[in-house]
């Protein structure tokens, strides 16, 4: 079935310059933008969006990272959105994507791994109204 899920350009995808890159790519792979823009999270923001990894080693450094600077966040829409997304970005540690994928094409490390997406139908839900009120989802 259509679904959605959510994204974010994370700030090293950003800071790299492959924001253009990584959107044609989303595009091509047939996803279609619901809702899009520039942002940057606060620590707050960051630190109740990643609650679910409050109590990891790598918690601090997650926030600091998500924090440094702008983002782009998007909802996107496809046939089996959330897991064809997540088959398009790859593996969480670039080293392990899979050749073609965003993350073997554009991250730099397993913290700074240039792109999220959500890993269920009800997160990505969550995720996508902590980022987009209603009349910004088209
Ligand atoms: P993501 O899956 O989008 O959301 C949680 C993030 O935590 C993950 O991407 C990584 O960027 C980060 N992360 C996960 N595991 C580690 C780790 N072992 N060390 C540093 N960062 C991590």
């Amino acid at each position: 079935a259509t679904n959605r899920t959510f994204t974010m350009l994370k700030p090293d995808a950003v800071e790299n310059g492959h924001i253009g890159a990584i959107l044609e790519k989303i595009s091509a792979s047939g996803f279609r933008i619901v809702a899009m823009k520039l942002t940057q999270m606060t620590k707050a923001d960051a630190e109740a969006f990643y609650s679910v990894h409050n109590e990891r080693p790598f918690f601090g450094e997650l926030v600091e990272f998500m924090t440094r600077g702008p983002i782009v966040a998007a909802i996107l829409e496809k046939e089996n959105a959330v897991n064809d997304f997540r088959t398009l970005i790859g593996a969480t540690n670039p080293a392990d994507a899979a050749e073609g994928t965003i993350r073997k094409m554009y991250a730099t490390s397993m913290g700074e791994n240039a792109v999220h997406g959500s890993d269920s139908d009800e997160n990505a839900a969550i995720e996508g109204a902590f980022h987009f009120s209603g009349r910004e989802m088209f």
